[in-house]
């Protein structure tokens, strides 16, 4: 097993999409949790300014479009002392693979999603690789896991990053780095401010996150929805993937 177990604490750690929802929260969790720095990386420099008073210095934000590949250099060049890497930044595009949108969707949630993480990652793996210890933390969803035909292509995202995650793990199993899934349920973010249901808070999101690095977890289901989803998935994948269709067939109905 690799087991590392990544504490934040005295740790330079680089956040995609930082600047707000559960990336903003993770980012101050790791500042919370003792974090020596922590790179946001955003697409609007300006959106920290309200954490600097709090954090200082060691909140340090960088330039980052995961779909402009200069930008993801750039951000490579200026993070190279990074230990823990969180690729959380995503987007949302509905839709499923029986409609005129899909590959307009497929196009838009893949770009981010998918190659914009792996552009960020193996730009990053070598620099991993030197540290003492280190993590590469990706953010999938329990719709990667099982999909939700009214979500079918973000959920088709979604599960490429389960997939790559477990990849690297294979990969870099004999090494200093961690490679963490998490597979959150509904969370009252942006993302989801048209859903009408129960949701999560960021904050729960961001705790189990980071105490997943200190007890060096390789799955994190981060919320209460999750849990259960992750419980059932562990023993009965197919009830969770004819439960997840079930419950946009009833929402259709309705
Ligand atoms: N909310 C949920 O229910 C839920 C559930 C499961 C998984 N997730 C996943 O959790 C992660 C965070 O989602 P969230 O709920 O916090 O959503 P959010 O509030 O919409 O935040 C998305 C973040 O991603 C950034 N982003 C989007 N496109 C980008 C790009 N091209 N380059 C760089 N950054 C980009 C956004 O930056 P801008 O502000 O510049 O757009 C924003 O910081 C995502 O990967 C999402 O798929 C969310």
């Amino acid at each position: 097993m690799n087991g590392n177990k990544v504490s934040p604490e005295g740790r330079v750690a680089f956040v995609s999409g930082a600047n707000r929802g559960i990336g903003r929260a993770i980012t101050i969790e790791l500042l919370e949790k003792g974090a020596k720095k922590v790179y946001a990386g955003v697409r609007n420099l300006k959106s920290m300014d309200d954490l600097k008073p709090e954090y200082g210095n060691r909140l340090v934000p960088v330039f980052l479009d995961l779909r402009d590949d200069r930008s993801i250099i750039k951000a490579t060049r200026i993070t190279k002392d990074v230990e823990i890497l969180i690729n959380n930044a995503g987007v949302y595009e509905a839709g499923g693979f029986c409609s005129d949108d899909t590959l307009d969707s497929m196009a838009v949630n893949f770009e981010v999603n998918v190659w914009g993480l792996v552009k960020l990652t193996v730009s990053l793996i070598d620099r991993l690789k030197q540290r003492e210890n280190a993590a590469i933390v990706n953010v999938s969803s329990v719709l990667g896991l099982a999909s939700m035909p009214v979500a079918g292509v973000y959920s088709a995202s979604k599960a490429a990053v389960h997939s790559i995650t477990q990849s690297l793990r294979g990969e870099l199993f004999l090494t200093n780095i961690l490679v963490m899934g998490v597979y959150p349920g509904p969370i009252d973010t942006e993302m989801t401010k048209d859903l009408e249901m129960e949701k999560d808070s960021p904050v729960n999101v961001a705790r189990n996150v980071v105490q997943g690095l200190i007890d060096g977890k390789e799955y994190v289901f981060p919320d209460m929805m999750s849990k259960q989803v992750g419980d059932l998935y562990m023993t009965e994948p197919l009830v969770v993937e004819k439960q997840f269709a079930n419950f946009v067939s009833l929402e259709e109905e309705v």
